[in-house]
């Protein structure tokens, strides 16, 4: 077994062990990749402020995410293909995510399916909803996430329609690949993958293939949202969606104080301070530089969660630091997950968590919760270079 130190390290064997076309589909932006590449810099101009001689011992990562206990606030985040990083890839990311003490949000468009997921675990998890157009399987699908006992709905508000990533137009990326002679010449080479995807019967999008009607082609992502999705979502909508759930909500996608403020008068249980990975609108700034933003707006209202950019224990505490209850985690899990199935996820996990810990004992500090602004260093102009 490799020595894992890192999240590049998990990275490397991902790239290593699975097609190219998923690798790919994890690992891209939209567009130029401009918001993409500085979801990661802008975490790197922060700089942490170390502090010594202070008590380091009686350290806690534990913490509430919508008020359910966390062993660290950091959340897998619902991914779309997850089953195609490795096989039945929910079912080993929900695994290791219930194991290591830390939720698990199941996306729309992920391979195994809400009940699969819910037969293969032994606690609750969340479901990543995306408002469709269907009436009919929209009320279906909210149903079947309260029957496997979903804690949480998030509802995902900033991909009504897709962002164009260059790379999967390129490979042709559709779930479960199509046979042409350039995927089965990579497929050759990625033999651990090719065989668990044979033992498994999971090779399509399991929430949709079979519950929806009038799909034209149910392989790919691409025609999928731009079919299916609603298109005309608004505050309404999400009020409706918020009313026929009556759980736990999470508004994921809010990159704006003024979309903050509606979000938090709307009664949500948190919202995700997100730009889903930089895998949407090119050119909008940074989730961390948006965060302190967001929660000057709303901090006292609602609580606030964050995403894009964060691979490293670091990453975390800083996103903490500026405000954020909680965070969560997209690619980072995914590298463990392609790597290494359930153990690479949990293998992420480990070192996110181990890296919060001495970070935060470096700092000074002993607890996430007494996080705050006094633990970073940052460039000037980090707020107001754009007027945000
Ligand atoms: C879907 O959620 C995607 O970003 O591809």
């Amino acid at each position: 077994m490799p020595v894992i130190t890192c999240i590049e390290d998990l990275k490397a064997l991902h790239r290593a062990r699975t097609p190219r076309m998923f690798y790919d589909y994890a690992e891209s932006g939209s567009y130029s990749e401009q918001t993409f590449r500085d979801n990661t810099t802008d975490f790197a101009r922060l700089r942490l402020r170390q502090k010594v001689a202070v008590d380091m011992s009686n350290r806690s990562t534990a913490s509430d995410m919508v008020g359910l206990p966390v062993s660290m606030p950091v959340g897998l985040a619902p991914v779309g293909l997850t089953g195609m990083q490795h096989a039945d890839g929910e079912i080993h990311a929900a695994r290791a995510a219930e194991k290591f003490g830390v939720p698990f949000a199941l996306s729309t468009m992920s391979i195994c399916s809400i009940e699969d997921v819910a037969a293969h675990t032994t606690k609750p998890f969340m479901f990543q909803l995306y408002a469709m157009k269907d009436q009919d399987f929209l009320a279906a699908i909210i149903e079947r996430a309260r029957r496997a006992g979903c804690n949480a709905l998030v509802l995902t508000l900033d991909l009504q329609i897709l962002g164009q990533r260059h790379k999967d137009l390129k490979n042709g990326l559709s779930a479960p690949p199509k046979l042409t002679l350039a995927t089965m010449l990579n497929l050759a080479t990625k033999w651990r993958w090719g065989l668990g995807m044979l033992q498994t019967r999971r090779r399509q999008f399991g929430n949709i293939v079979g519950h929806a009607k009038g799909v034209g082609d149910t392989r790919s992502l691409m025609s999928w949202t731009a079919e299916q999705f609603d298109e005309r979502l608004d505050w309404d909508k999400v009020a409706r969606i918020r009313d026929m759930w009556g759980g736990k909500l999470i508004l994921k996608g809010i990159l704006d104080p003024e979309d903050a403020r509606i979000a938090a008068d709307f009664g949500a249980d948190a919202i995700v301070v997100s730009n889903h990975g930089g895998r949407q609108l090119d050119g909008a700034l940074s989730s961390i530089r948006m965060l302190p933003h967001i929660v000057e707006a709303v901090g006292d209202q609602v609580e606030i969660h964050m995403d894009s950019g964060i691979r490293s224990g670091q990453d975390v505490l800083k996103a903490l630091a500026l405000g954020a209850h909680a965070t969560w985690i997209g690619r980072a899990f995914v590298h463990g997950l392609g790597a290494m199935g359930e153990a690479g996820v949990t293998a992420a996990l480990d070192v996110i968590r181990k890296e919060l810990d001495i970070s935060m004992a470096l700092c000074g500090e002993r607890d996430v919760h007494a996080l705050g602004r006094h633990n970073i260093m940052m460039p000037q102009d980090f707020l107001t270079e754009y007027g945000a």
